[in-house]
């Protein structure tokens, strides 16, 4: 037996249903979340930068990824607006499923506990938890839930016996694992021929003992229920379930975690994301056109598959080679280091005889553009899917300006450049393509203009004038078009061709901001509709310095209670000035001429489809 039980069941029964009484659950993709908003620890106001650290926290995630132990620790903000954060999930999952499900925790727990400054939420594959004082090293057993299946199983006195030898066998397995892995799982057979699978995980940054405390303490609240069919305990510090069907992976959890520093060690050496120019020659079929995606700004990209079978998606740069070979390496290493869910994400680089190319993961779901534009196909965006995807683009382009280790602008954001994954979640494309292509990323002006007709902000393509604040501007142009499903510039709608600003301005003055709905998503919520029209408009703003930050952008998005400024007029794309500005001096690419053709005859998924980029455009 593992502990004797001490509490009276009656005792228990009447505690578990008060835990039913004041549970709270919520579903999602993760399942049933379970939750604690803690009001007792304080409450954060709205608009505080306590509230703004909290909407960093994916971002934190995601720079603090290369562990792969399942564990995070994580801080944003300083003094008294420090946030601190533990994640932790169940032994048996990828690194990715596990970022996916933390991703998923910190989007629901803000959402739950809108004000409380400490709140805590599990799902089966992973637990979060935040607060403003320091989470790590601390072990905890309050709040818990305690959750129990009310079904009795077979020979209920054989079953508790042989459960009971079970979990102390994992109890002490999961207690002597080392700092970045206390967990244990395993299954045993039980009377008439039931299988009893269980797990039990303290999260490593406890000491064996206090690993074994908290199994203990937690193992007494169900020690009356180990003759049902199923029950857990689930505490800040530990838990420990029990089932008798499989409920997590066994092989798995017995697996000794990739040491925290080799993923940093490996992406630090450029060789292990050097690809040979043969391979890549083979992966892209000799880049035959079959294989083409489509031609940008800085050369054609290409569908290919290594050997291993994984997809990618080519680059052949184009773009002279001013910049040394080092450098080139330097930059493409330093870009690769950008990770973050809602970016595509780089794998590698090939350099060899003068050939310049970028290996990224591949997207099955092409771009927003060949959605969006299309005169069909835009019907499998519903507003749920194009809100996710605004959430998303600002999550990334935020990640870029402030809270990676570099500071990116993209320069070039637009429909085509935002990727969707499987589940139609956006990735960012082409962003830190101005440092591997020896374009002067530091520098606050520019003689080469890398953007696309009516996406680039006035100050930019008039004066090469470039900041976070011009992506801002295109920013705010692609929500317009998200909500309106018209591209800024081949705006028809009705008797208007124009441009679509004009247009959002013209309706959002005269009360009539609600024509602009594209009528697929006209059933949205309204009010999400209005607000993402109004930070739109917010973003393309004349005045630079009116224009919102990434930051605010995000907290806009993801606070209803609070107040939008009004927005001033916005830049009005001057196309006088620049369809003669670009008959002068674009360079000659092809395609760098405005077309308004649909994309809908391409039934390819590119990486970057770039049917009107102004690669080159000398400023006057
Ligand atoms: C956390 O916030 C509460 C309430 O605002 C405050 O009393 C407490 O001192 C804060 N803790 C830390 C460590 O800042
Ligand atoms: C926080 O707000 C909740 C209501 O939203 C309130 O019940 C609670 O007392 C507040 N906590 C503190 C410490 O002020
Ligand atoms: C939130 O911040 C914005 C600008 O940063 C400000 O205009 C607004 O008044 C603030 N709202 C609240 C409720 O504090
Ligand atoms: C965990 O985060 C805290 C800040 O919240 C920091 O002081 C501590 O050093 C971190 N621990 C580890 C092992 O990273
Ligand atoms: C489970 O077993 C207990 C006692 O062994 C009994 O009182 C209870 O009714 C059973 N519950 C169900 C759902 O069969
Ligand atoms: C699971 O339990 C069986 C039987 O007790 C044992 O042989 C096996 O090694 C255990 N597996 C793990 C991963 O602990
Ligand atoms: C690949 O194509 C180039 C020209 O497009 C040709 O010169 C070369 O021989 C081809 N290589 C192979 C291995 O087919
Ligand atoms: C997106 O891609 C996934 C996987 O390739 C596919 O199952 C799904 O149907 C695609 N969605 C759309 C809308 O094309
Ligand atoms: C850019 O150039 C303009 C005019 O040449 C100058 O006034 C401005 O200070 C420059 N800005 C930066 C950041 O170098």
């Amino acid at each position: 037996m593992l502990l004797p039980v001490m509490v009276p069941s009656r005792l228990i029964l009447f505690l578990f249903s008060i835990f039913i009484l004041i549970s709270n659950f919520a579903s999602s993709q993760q399942g049933t979340a379970n939750h604690f908003c803690l009001n007792e620890k304080g409450n954060y106001t709205t608009n505080s930068t306590y509230q703004a650290n909290l909407n960093s926290l994916h971002s934190s995630l995601s720079s603090n990824s290369e562990t792969s132990s399942g564990f995070y620790n994580i801080s944003v903000g300083q003094g008294s607006d420090e946030v601190h954060a533990i994640a932790l999930c169940r032994g048996d999952l990828s690194q990715d499923t596990c970022l996916e499900c933390i991703n998923s925790a910190i989007d629901e727990l803000i959402t739950l506990c809108p004000r409380q400054k400490e709140a805590i939420l599990w799902y089966d594959r992973c637990m979060f938890r935040y607060s403003n004082r320091s989470l790590f090293g601390v072990m905890e057993t309050s709040p818990e839930r305690t959750l129990v299946n009310p079904e009795n199983a077979s020979d209920a006195q054989q079953f508790t016996n042989d459960l009971s030898d079970l979990l102390a066998s994992l109890r002490d397995k999961a207690a002597s694992g080392g700092s970045a892995r206390k967990v244990a799982g395993n299954s045993t057979s039980g009377p008439l021929l039931q299988t009893i699978y269980a797990l039990v995980q303290c999260t490593p940054d406890l000491s064996e003992e206090e690993c074994l405390g908290c199994i203990n303490g937690a193992f007494d609240q169900i020690s009356g229920f180990l003759g049902r069919k199923g029950a857990q305990v689930l505490r800040p510090s530990c838990k420990i379930r029990f089932e008798t069907e499989p409920f997590f992976d066994a092989i798995l959890v017995d697996q000794e975690p990739v040491a925290p520093q080799a993923h940093v060690d490996e992406i630090d050496k450029p060789e292990s994301l050097q690809y040979d120019f043969d391979t890549i020659q083979s992966a892209t079929d000799n880049f035959s056109e079959t294989n083409k995606l489509g031609e940008g700004g800085f050369g054609s990209v290409y569908k290919g598959q290594l050997p291993n079978g994984q997809k990618i998606a080519v680059k052949r740069l184009s773009v002279g080679s001013g910049q040394g070979d080092l450098e080139f390496k330097n930059e493409v290493l330093l870009v690769a280091k950008l990770q973050h869910r809602n970016l595509v994400r780089l794998l590698g680089f090939c350099l060899e005889r003068s050939e310049r190319i970028l290996i990224y993961e591949f997207m099955p779901n092409a771009s927003l553009d060949y959605f969006l534009f299309h005169p069909t196909k835009r019907e499998r965006l519903d507003w749920d899917n194009r809100y996710k995807i605004i959430g998303g683009i600002a999550r990334g382009l935020l990640y870029l300006h402030e809270d990676s280790r570099l500071r990116i602008i993209h320069r070039d954001l637009k429909a085509s450049n935002v990727l969707l994954d499987a589940e139609m979640l956006p990735k960012i494309a082409d962003f830190g393509m101005a440092r591997m292509s020896e374009l002067d990323e530091t520098q606050g002006n520019t003689s080469r203009i890398v953007g696309t007709y009516g996406y680039m902000a006035p100050e930019y393509a008039m004066h090469g004038q470039f900041s976070v604040k011009s992506d801002v501007y295109s920013f705010g142009v692609l929500v317009l078009e998200i909500v309106s499903g018209q591209k800024n510039s081949c705006f028809r709608v009705g008797e208007n061709v124009g441009d679509l600003l004009s247009y959002a301005w013209r309706n959002w003055r005269e009360g009539t901001a609600a024509d602009l709905i594209d009528p697929a998503v006209r059933d949205g919520p309204r009010n999400d509709v209005m607000r993402c029209i109004h930070i739109g408009l917010l973003c393309v703003q004349e005045n630079v310095a009116d224009r919102p930050t990434m930051a605010s952008v995000v907290l806009m998005l993801n606070s209803y209670s609070l107040t939008l400024p009004v927005p001033s007029q916005p830049a009005f794309f001057m196309h006088s000035i620049l369809e003669s500005s670009m008959s002068s001096s674009s360079l000659g690419y092809p395609n760098s001429r405005v077309t308004c053709t649909s994309n809908s005859k391409s039934e390819t998924l590119p990486l970057s489809r770039n049917e009107a980029s102004i690669t080159e455009l000398m400023p006057r």
